[in-house]
């Protein structure tokens, strides 16, 4: 057993996740680009599009999980008026957010370091939540998004996007064996950090399947939420509506 695997199963999980991300910042979003091959871009613009299509005039949007903050950078420039806040609760990922966003002149971004699973805003407060592959981090995920829900004015969006479980089985080997082997050792060679890189799959081995995404997600009060699969499902965005 890697040591990896013991503390990401224990209590201070949570503490372990924002070394961790504090140890990689510098380097996510390199590793992003090379472990999607860039893809992740798109991947992100097409999130962000599903959420504004279930969607009028947006006001006020709330990116939790923010890292560099690709997903509010994208809304921002789609939706000039509204006002995003982006929560993340590494400070070193929240400063590169800033820099990016300074060096792009955008100004209708505030930034807040916060933990994302206790949340200090008004209930109805926003038109969308977003979330980019930040919910498989937190400890108690359900107390999460009923927390998004309280948030979400009515009608509003929840938009995540997270790793998901290809449907098509050869691809799904393919895919487990590209994160078990082949991430670690980007990690390694590029972020000079192995370990990070070894959570990722661990992280991947206890998320939900696609459908159980959406089943919790309705749980926590939603009235509509579906998915779409992108690579054949090693991506899915799920697009909630309270
Ligand atoms: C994999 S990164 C995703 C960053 C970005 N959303 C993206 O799509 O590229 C996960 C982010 O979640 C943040 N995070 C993890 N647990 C958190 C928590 N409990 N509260 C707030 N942020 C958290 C980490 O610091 C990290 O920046």
């Amino acid at each position: 057993m890697t040591e990896a695997i013991e503390k990401s199963t224990t209590n201070d999980k949570a503490l372990y996740v924002n070394q961790m991300f504090a140890a990689i910042a510098e380097r996510y979003d390199l590793l992003n680009n090379l472990m999607t091959f860039g893809l992740h871009n798109n991947w992100k613009k097409k999130t962000i599009a599903l959420a504004l299509s279930a969607l009028d005039t947006p006001k006020s949007a709330l990116d939790l999980c923010s890292g560099t903050g690709d997903l509010a950078i994208i809304l921002s420039t789609m939706v000039p008026e509204i006002k995003i806040t982006c929560v993340d609760n590494c400070p070193e990922m929240l400063n590169l957010a800033k820099d990016k966003i300074k060096k792009l002149k955008i100004e209708n971004i505030d930034f807040l370091s916060a933990d994302s699973e206790n949340l200090p805003f008004y209930s109805w407060s926003f038109d969308i939540v977003t979330m980019g592959f930040g919910l498989r981090n937190l400890i108690n995920k359900e107390q999460c998004l009923s927390s998004i829900f309280g948030l979400l004015k009515p009608g509003g969006v929840f938009a995540c996007i997270d790793l998901g479980y290809p449907v098509n089985n050869l691809w799904q080997k393919v895919y487990f064996s590209y994160f078990d082997n082949l991430i670690p050792k980007l990690g390694e060679v590029f972020a000079k950090n192995k370990e990070a890189y070894t959570y990722l799959p661990l992280s991947l081995k206890t998320w939900y399947k696609q459908e159980e995404l959406k089943n919790l997600i309705l749980k926590t009060g939603f009235k509509n939420c579906y998915f779409k699969n992108l690579l054949g499902g090693a991506v899915a965005i799920h697009i909630a509506i309270k």
